[in-house]
């Protein structure tokens, strides 16, 4: 996260993620098939098997680092697992992050894998805070938002760059983005992937900083910014 250090004191207003959810030691406990089971059920990448251990110091760091550059009344949207939500809750509350509320992403079109033997996983949950303020941003027009966001699966249009393992649609990035900040404000993505946060960002007017540590997700997450700002 050494990256995050370049970035200018109180100057992020929302910080938009989706980090690794670190199921992949979970997963080999339980003897599961990986192979089969990971792609489009949980995840199907390296970057999620880390240790507990590593995976918490990369959570303290997140937050750590977030709130020199977060400006107050800054919201904070992290993509994770429901296994994992209390452990970010709590280290975030560390960090001055006031939290709001768990709410769902449902995928109205999961692959059907194994619809036979058990649900299908159709589900992640996102959690919300506010930095340093009880309330942030929030552009409801006047109409109630609920805790619940449905969309389909990443459309094959948005993989034409290249593909991403987890990659989110941009439709659900810019419902977080159009509600938690304004034109022209700053959005962070420090687990940028394939770059879909920086996509919804340009093409609702925020400035963004986005970090990936794999260099072939950061070309492609270049590549879908730029033209998404040439529109
Ligand atoms: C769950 S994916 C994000 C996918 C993204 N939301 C998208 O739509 O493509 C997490 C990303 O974090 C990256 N990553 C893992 N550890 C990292 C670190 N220490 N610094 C920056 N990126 C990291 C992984 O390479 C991976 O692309």
């Amino acid at each position: 996260m050494a990256e995050m250090q370049t970035i200018a004191p109180s100057s992020v207003n929302l910080m938009l993620t989706d980090p690794p959810y670190n199921l992949g030691e979970f997963m080999k406990q339980r003897e599961t098939n990986l192979g089969q089971m990971r792609d489009n059920f949980f995840v199907s990448a390296g970057w999620d098997n880390g240790s507990d251990i590593i995976w918490v110091d990369l959570m303290e760091s997140l937050f750590r680092q977030s709130s020199r550059i977060m400006a107050p009344g800054g919201s904070a949207i992290v993509f994770m697992s429901i296994l994992k939500v209390e452990a970010i809750v709590t280290i975030a509350k560390k960090y001055g992050f006031y939290y709001k509320t768990t709410g769902i992403w449902h995928k109205r079109n999961p692959m059907p894998r194994n619809m036979n033997l058990h649900y299908i996983n159709s589900t992640e949950c996102w959690i919300y805070f506010v930095y340093k303020k009880r309330t942030g941003t929030f552009n409801n027009n006047g109409r109630a938002v609920h805790d619940f966001i449905e969309t389909s699966v990443t459309p094959a249009s948005e993989r034409k760059w290249g593909k991403h393992p987890t990659q989110k649609p941009v439709a659900l990035m810019k419902h977080f983005i159009d509600h938690l900040t304004d034109p022209g404000e700053h959005v962070l993505d420090p687990f940028m992937g394939s770059g879909s946060t920086g996509v919804a960002a340009a093409t609702s007017e925020r400035k963004f900083t986005g970090i990936e540590i794999e260099n072939t997700y950061f070309t492609i997450a270049e590549s879908r910014i730029n033209e998404a700002a040439d529109g």
